[in-house]
């Protein structure tokens, strides 16, 4: 028999636990991903990569979510494989269509699409196009798992239909002078945790011009795309607030139409919009997993 013990033994080692309860490990930054960086050159993948700052072995842009934008040039396709188990797609910029396993789905700016594991997909751009995609492939990396079985159908949700959805929550928001004028995207296989696919979370949110929303904070990490919205609207980040309720010395991050910002988990963050214009933005949580936790713990200043 090949008794196994000592060789097992060889590498076993303990960490006192007062000293090891909380470990040092790199904190996520606030960091800004301008939109230039997807209106110029050839048809790419632009990774959102953090991972030489937050330390994981593969390309992340949080632990569990690796962020991109897609750029395809008119008449141009690209092609996308990932081992993720969820993955969605923002249409920044520019009309074309994708083709799946299961067929063509067409696209133009402000649509957005999610589908589970698949074998991946061609997007074909009709004129010069921009996507933002983020998938949960940093997950399954850390897990060393390969997703074996989809977990939800593929959902297309049109500019159009968020559109009036979010007509129809203004309504009652004014009515009832709420912080948050929202959608949570939703799936049918999410009804329990309420969120956009297992994974992942997103809000189609609408700051109203001149509106401001008040700090919040949550354990998921928030890859925030600004769709639409006009100089001086902004988002202040910090770690803590002061008695009236406002961060103490926030970092802000303006809101520049498809440009992506990432918003650390824990910190506080507020929105400010002092335009003339409503404003839009995307956030992609890994929310999904965290709800299913138990771990999300959000909280909003009164
Ligand atoms: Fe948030």
């Amino acid at each position: 028999m090949n008794f196994i013990n000592e060789q097992w033994a060889e590498t076993a080692m303990t960490w006192e636990y007062a000293a090891a309860a909380s470990p040092d490990l790199v904190d996520i930054p606030i960091q800004v991903f301008p939109s230039q960086l997807h209106e110029e050159g050839e048809t790419r993948i632009i990774g959102l990569d953090l991972s030489e700052i937050i330390g994981t072995p593969y390309s992340a842009t949080t632990p569990n979510l690796m962020a991109n934008y897609l750029r395809i040039c008119q008449n141009d396709k690209i092609q996308t494989v990932v081992q993720a188990s969820s993955e969605v797609f923002f249409v920044m910029r520019g009309k074309g269509r994708t083709e799946t396993d299961s067929g063509t789905l067409t696209w133009q700016p402000g649509d957005a699409f999610t589908l589970p594991i698949n074998r991946g997909m061609t997007h074909y751009a009709q004129e010069d196009a921009a996507l933002f995609w983020v998938h949960d492939a940093p997950l399954l990396q850390y897990l060393g798992a390969i997703p074996a079985t989809p977990r939800f159908e593929p959902i297309y949700y049109s500019k159009s239909y968020l559109d009036r959805e979010i007509t129809r929550v203004r309504e009652a928001s004014i009515r009832e002078n709420r912080n948050r004028n929202g959608v949570i995207l939703g799936n049918p296989a999410s009804e329990k945790n309420r969120t956009m696919t297992h994974t992942m979370w997103s809000l189609y949110n609408l700051l109203p011009k001149g509106a401001m929303q008040k700090p919040h904070r949550h354990n998921s990490v928030a890859i925030d795309l600004a769709v639409y919205a006009e100089s001086g609207t902004y988002t202040l980040i910090g770690k803590e607030i002061d008695s009236q309720g406002n961060i103490i010395n926030p970092v802000k991050a303006e809101w520049k139409p498809n440009t992506v910002f990432v918003t650390p988990p824990g910190l506080w963050h507020s929105h400010h919009n002092h335009s003339n214009s409503d404003a839009y933005v995307f956030p992609v949580q890994d929310a999904g997993i965290q709800i299913y936790m138990r771990t999300l713990d959000i909280q909003f200043v009164k």
